[in-house]
């Protein structure tokens, strides 16, 4: 069974049929084209599909889409600005925090959201936000230093 599906991606508004089962990062993927949020797990577990609705982190593969009708996402490309990289993603750059880049695009929202809310974090606070982000490849430190100099250059 399909249903409408009324949302705002990244400041645009998409007006979808999607069938109730469907996860909301399928519609992002297959039918809004953006494929920035990954399919890792498909089971809430690593934080790859990681996407902010209406200004929280989710995780997008479990996440029915009918569930975010009428409300505000933004993925990794929307975080930015103006064209501009968000200051984790340039800090992220920076520091080597990106390697496969396979979790970049989920730690990038979990960050963001987290520098929203709390704009000066301790280390403590970042390693909590991104508890939800796994990374097979870095070791986190890296990430967790670009984000506390994401904050630090946002100041
Ligand atoms: S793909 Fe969604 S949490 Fe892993
Ligand atoms: S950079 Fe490879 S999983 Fe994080």
């Amino acid at each position: 069974m399909s249903h409408p599906l009324d949302l705002t991606v990244n400041g645009v508004r998409a007006q979808l049929q999607v069938a109730v089962h469907r996860s909301l990062l399928s519609v992002l993927r297959e039918d809004v084209g953006l494929t920035g949020p990954k399919e890792g797990c498909d089971d809430s577990e690593c934080g790859a599909c990681m996407v902010l609705l209406d200004g929280e982190p989710v995780n997008s593969c479990s996440y029915l889409a009918v569930q975010a009708d009428d409300r505000e996402v933004v993925t990794v490309e929307g975080v930015g600005s103006g064209g501009d990289l968000h200051p984790v993603q340039r800090e992220l750059l920076a520091a080597g925090g990106v390697q496969c880049g396979f979790c970049t695009p989920g730690v990038v929202v979990s960050a963001a959201a987290l520098l929203e809310g709390t704009p000066d974090p301790d280390e403590e606070q970042v390693r909590r936000a991104l508890a939800g982000n796994l990374c097979r490849c870095t070791g986190y430190q890296k990430i967790v230093e670009a984000v506390l100099r994401a904050a630090a250059s946002s100041r």
